[in-house]
C-alpha cells in the first residue's frame, strides 16, 4: 500500500507539494477549507503535470497515476488520519498555523510528523503552543514547490534526531535537493540571501539608475545566469578573494540598509496591486496574459532542472 502523507492548505505552495508527494508514489489527502479552493488546486497540479508530459520529464501514465494519488477533502480528522507526514502550507499568520496545530494534534497518529511551509516563522515560535514538539519541523519549499529542488529544513532543539533524518531522507526520496540549517534563524538562508538582493534592487530602481526590466535582465543574463551552478561562496573564490575584499570593502558602506519593505512594493500592496496574483504589480502583464506568462516560467525551470540532474 502507498504510504500516506498530508496536505493542509492547496494555495501557491501546497498544491505543488501535493504534486511533489503524489509524483514520487505517495498517497496524498490535500485539504483545505472549500470545495472550490481544492478543485483549482487540482487544475493547477493537472497544468503542471502536463508540462512535464510535454516536456517529457514524466509519462502520460504518471501523470494519471499522480493524479489518481491525490484525494481532496474538506474534513480535516480524515485527511490527517492515516498520514505518516502532514505538511501545513496555510497562510503566514501565526495564530492560525497555531490552532492549526492544536487540531493536528488532536487528530493526528501519535508518530505523525508535522512539517511546517513557513517562509518567515523560527520552529520555537511555531511549537510554542505545541504539546509535543519533538515530532514538528520546517519543510520550506520554494514556488513553484513542483520544480524547485531546494527544501530548507529548520528543527527545533527539541526535534527528534529520528523525526530529522526521516524528513531529510523524505526530502531525498521525493527528489528535492534538502539543506538542514544548524540554527533557527528568521527566514533561513534562501530568503535571507533573496531580500538582501531584492533590497538592493528595488533601490536601484527608486535612484533611477535603472528600469525594471534592465535591472531584471542584469539578473537573468549576469548573476543568475551564474547562479544556477555556482554559489556566492563560490563565486568569491572563483573570482578572487582579494578581488572580492576590494569590491566589499567599497561597495559595503553604499549598498541600501533599508530596515522595511521598499517604498514601492508597499506603495502597490496598499493599491492592491499585486502581482501576477491580481494581473499586476511592478509590471502590467499589459501584453502577455499571466497564464502565459508562468507557464514560459515553468518551461524554462523544467528545462533548467533536467540540465541540473543531468550534471
Ligand atoms: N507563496 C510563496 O512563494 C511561498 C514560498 C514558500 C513558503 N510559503 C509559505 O507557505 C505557506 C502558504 O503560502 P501560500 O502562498 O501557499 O498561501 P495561499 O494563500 O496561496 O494558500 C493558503 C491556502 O490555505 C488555505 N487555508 C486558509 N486557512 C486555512 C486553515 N485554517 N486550514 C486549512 N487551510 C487553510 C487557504 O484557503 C488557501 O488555499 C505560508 O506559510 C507561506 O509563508 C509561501
Amino acid at each position: 500500500m502507498a504510504r500516506q502523507v498530508a496536505v493542509i492548505g492547496s494555495g501557491v505552495m501546497g498544491h505543488g507539494i501535493a504534486q511533489v508527494y503524489a509524483l514520487a508514489g505517495f498517497a496524498v489527502s490535500l485539504y483545505d477549507l472549500q470545495e472550490e479552493f481544492l478543485l483549482r488546486a487540482k487544475k493547477s497540479v493537472e497544468q503542471s503535470l502536463s508540462l512535464l508530459v510535454q516536456e517529457k520529464v514524466i509519462t502520460e501514465q504518471a501523470k494519471h497515476d499522480a493524479l489518481e494519488r491525490i484525494v481532496l477533502t474538506t474534513d480535516l480528522q480524515q485527511a490527517v488520519a492515516k498520514a505518516e507526514v502532514i505538511t501545513e502550507a496555510v497562510p503566514e499568520v501565526i495564530e492560525l498555523k497555531w490552532e492549526l496545530f492544536r487540531q493536528l494534534e488532536e487528530f493526528a497518529r501519535p508518530d505523525a510528523i508535522i512539517a511546517s511551509n513557513t517562509s518567515t516563522f523560527s520552529i520555537a515560535r511555531l511549537v510554542e503552543v505545541a504539546k509535543a514538539p519533538h515530532r514538528f519541523i520546517i519543510t520550506h519549499f520554494f514556488n513553484p514547490a513542483q520544480l524547485v529542488p531546494l527544501v530548507e529544513i529548520v528543527r527545533h532543539e527539541t526535534t527528534s534526531e529520528e523525526v530529522v533524518e526521516a524528513t531529510r531522507e523524505l526530502m531525498l526520496m521525493v527528489g528535492k535537493s534538502p539543506v538542514l540549517l544548524k540554527k533557527d534563524v528568521p527566514g533561513f538562508i534562501a530568503n535571507r540571501l533573496q531580500a538582501a538582493l531584492m533590497r538592493e534592487a528595488f533601490s536601484l530602481l527608486s535612484d533611477g539608475v535603472a528600469d525594471a526590466e534592465e535591472i531584471d535582465t542584469v539578473m537573468k543574463n549576469g548573476i543568475g545566469f551564474r547562479w544556477a551552478f555556482v554559489g556566492p561562496i563560490e563565486t568569491a573564490d572563483f573570482g578572487g578573494l582579494d578581488t572580492w575584499k576590494c569590491v566589499m570593502d567599497n561597495l559595503a558602506p553604499v549598498l541600501d540598509h533599508s530596515k522595511s519593505a521598499p517604498a514601492l512594493i508597499a506603495e502597490l500592496v496598499e493599491k492592491g496591486k499585486l502581482g501576477t496574483k491580481t494581473g499586476a504589480g511592478i509590471y502590467s502583464y499589459e501584453n502577455t496574459s499571466v497564464e502565459e506568462k508562468l507557464r514560459e516560467r515553468d518551461e524554462n525551470f523544467i528545462r533548467l532542472g533536467k540540465r541540473k540532474r543531468e550534471c
